[in-house]
């Protein structure tokens, strides 16, 4: 399987992205026959580790090596399949020292059916079939299953925001948002949607995790249970649409870009709000570690990350004729507790590692922080913060099912 995939990478692609093709990735003539050759021999194969994997009893049970290889093969024809447009969300996609995980044995059956909804959302996204028609238990995206009950409890409590934080936000939202239909994206338990629905025009919330809007219902915000790639709104009904940290997080983020231009009335804008945060040295590599420790011990990478998914969607959006505008909103020092630094690693709140109890988690960091001398977690360090605002100006169309190339 993968000497086919190598023949393939070795026809060399060079095709650039035509100007105004259709709404889906284009795929050269050739290489569509290839791929589909080579589509015979991993979409089965595929199939039949839903099937088995849906109706295994154990979600922490491992699959079998084969299997993963299966899987790891399949995503690697999708990449091959999106262009080679930098969809790292799977395995190639992760760090060097996460890859070995992926590799081995290790993948659970629930991180396997994670995988196998990915794989399936990216399928029927570059070709319209369906590799799981009805979706194995536990694969589909709308579900919210990521974002379960637990998870939506740890959530907040490790996402501390400073004040400066919300200032910036409510800055954005006066100076950008003012009077306009905004709908956002992933709201989760509210974070930016406390900050920004006071001074829109009108504010909607779609969310994937009915935990995490019960987390966050409490401000009364108009939050719909809904998935961002299949979206329950109108053509042209807002006027803004914002995100932060979640279209990253969605199963295939091309998908939840191909409704934000629909949603979007002409004229419309879509806003990317990305934190950064450079921590004192030393803390990123005590972050890597601890991400490589809990992937370690909760037995299993899930196929959620985000290395590659912004490069891939700002080339997406300049393709469909957005114009992109890149504001910086604020950057400043500040000083934080090492817990706080570390954020969700301390209490386990990411996807891939809510399996782990928080206790765990805790005693992982504390004695990863000790041994790089770093302290204990109340120790206090500096560091760098910024705030980064992505806008993307949707101007017109060039015919009506198609959008123009961008203008310079
Ligand atoms: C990392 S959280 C970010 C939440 C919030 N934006 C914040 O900054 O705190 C990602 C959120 O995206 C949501 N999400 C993931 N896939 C989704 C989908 N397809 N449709 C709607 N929401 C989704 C998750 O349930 C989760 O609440």
């Amino acid at each position: 399987m993968s000497a086919a995939i190598d023949v393939v990478r070795e026809a060399g692609d060079s095709a650039a992205v035509p100007p105004c093709d259709s709404r889906f990735h284009y795929v050269p003539p050739w290489r569509a026959a290839t791929l589909g050759a080579l589509a015979e021999r991993v979409l089965p194969p595929v199939a039949d580790v839903a099937a088995r994997c849906a109706a295994a009893a154990r979600p922490d049970e491992p699959i079998t090596a084969a299997e993963t290889a299966t899987l790891i093969a399949a995503c690697a024809y999708v990449r091959l399949r999106g262009g080679g447009d930098g969809c790292t969300l799977a395995f190639g996609g992760l760090p060097p020292e996460l890859a070995g995980h992926a590799r081995s044995e290790r993948m659970t059956v629930r991180a396997a059916l994670e995988c196998v909804g990915w794989f399936d959302a990216n399928q029927r996204f570059l070709t319209g079939v369906h590799i799981a028609p009805d979706g194995p238990a536990g694969t589909r995206p709308f579900d919210g299953a990521l974002y379960g009950p637990e998870l939506a409890r740890r959530y907040a409590p490790a996402r501390q925001v400073t004040e400066r934080f919300n200032d910036v936000l409510r800055g954005f939202a006066k100076d950008f948002l003012c009077s306009r239909r905004v709908l956002e994206l992933g709201t989760g338990t509210g974070r930016l949607a406390r900050n920004v629905a006071p001074f829109a025009g009108s504010y909607t919330g779609i969310e994937a995790s009915r935990a995490m809007i019960d987390a966050g219902r409490r401000d009364g915000l108009d939050v719909r249970h809904g998935d961002m790639m299949a979206m329950p709104f109108a053509t042209g009904s807002f006027d803004a649409v914002v995100e932060h940290e979640s279209i990253d997080f969605c199963t295939e983020p091309l998908l939840a870009a191909t409704e934000v231009e629909r949603v979007l009335a002409l004229g419309g804008r879509f806003y990317r709000v990305e934190l950064e945060t450079a921590p004192a040295a030393g803390i990123g590599r005590l972050q890597e570690g601890i991400t490589a420790r809990l992937a370690d011990m909760s037995g299993g990478v899930f196929p959620y990350w985000t290395k590659g998914q912004r490069q891939r969607l700002h080339g997406w959006l300049l393709w469909r004729g957005f114009v992109h505008r890149r504001i910086e909103l604020a950057r400043w020092d500040e000083t934080r507790t090492l817990r706080d630094w570390l954020q969700g690693l301390v209490n386990a709140s990411y996807p891939s590692f809510s399996g782990i109890d928080e206790r765990t988690a805790l005693s992982v960091c504390a004695e990863l922080a000790g041994a790089a001398s770093l302290g204990d977690l109340d120790t206090r360090w500096p560091g760098r913060v910024g705030m980064t605002l992505h806008q993307y100006e949707f101007i017109d169309w060039c015919c009506p099912g198609h959008r123009p190339r961008p203008r310079t």
